[in-house]
């Protein structure tokens, strides 16, 4: 398996849904021993945000297994699509909401972040768990979503980040550098990939770095709210 890499031949793109197909089966589990299930509760602190919001329709970029679209489907006269570009990250998806009768409120398709299939200002919410860091091109994703948000809509995104505070970031380091890659050795097949899910949170921009590209693509009212000593940051911002 390859790990994502711009010098590659195939694009990073075509990689990362290569190797999301090839975790797809093991990945909510991995998720929950990874995060301590953290990210179960983050994904309803989006759901709480989202609720005051009242959308009529939200979108949920990179939905993987579709958590958070799911919790999205809670929220009452609201039709929820999910999009990914990994099939069978999907098919995991599709199983949860036939199993949890959902599916006259929440639908999954294939789709690309950074070239949606929907016409400009048409979602009232749009939300992105875990799913920028992925993107072959950071500023086209976050331009696609403003595009399809009506005015005044909102997006939230939920990313993993590196602590500010020195010690936590030390002890953030020893975890992410002993404890990930054990646990994966031992539940996943392709170690390679929770290799580069760690690199990749390494080097992404979180915080204010991360504010200020969503700024320069054309968001307001950023509120940066970091999670577990700031291990992951949710940002809602609008589109003006
Ligand atoms: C770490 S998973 C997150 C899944 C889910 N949102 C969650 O919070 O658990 C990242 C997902 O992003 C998807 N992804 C990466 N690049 C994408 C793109 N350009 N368009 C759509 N989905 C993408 C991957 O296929 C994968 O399912």
């Amino acid at each position: 398996m390859l790990k994502p890499n711009q010098k590659s031949k195939s694009s990073k793109k075509s990689q990362v849904e290569k190797m999301f197909d090839s975790i797809s089966f093991e990945y909510d589990l991995l998720n929950g021993i990874m995060t301590f299930n953290s990210h179960k509760r983050w994904k309803k602190n989006i759901l709480n945000i989202a609720k005051k919001l009242k959308p009529k329709n939200a979108l949920d970029i990179a939905t993987g297994t579709a958590d958070i679209a799911i919790n999205l489907g809670a929220i009452s006269n609201c039709k929820v699509i999910g999009v990914d570009i990994s099939e069978q990250m999907l098919n995991v998806g599709r199983e949860k909401i036939t199993k949890m009768k959902l599916g006259k409120s929440v639908r999954l398709e294939s789709g690309d972040a950074e070239n949606l299939n929907f016409k400009d200002n048409y979602f009232d919410l749009v939300t992105i768990g875990f799913g920028v860091r992925n993107f072959q091109d950071l500023e086209q994703g976050l331009r696609e979503s403003f595009r399809v948000l009506n005015k005044e809509g909102t997006l939230i995104i939920l990313e993993t980040s590196i602590p500010e505070n020195i010690i936590m970031k030390l002890f953030y380091s020893i975890f992410t550098r002993t404890y990930i890659p054990v646990v994966a050795s031992i539940f996943s097949k392709d170690k390679s990939a929770y290799n580069y899910l760690l690199n990749s949170a390494e080097f992404f921009p979180s915080g204010s770095r991360f504010s200020d590209i969503l700024k320069s693509v054309g968001y307001a009212n950023i509120l940066i709210k970091p999670k577990l000593f700031g291990s992951s940051t949710i940002y809602v911002c609008k589109k003006k």
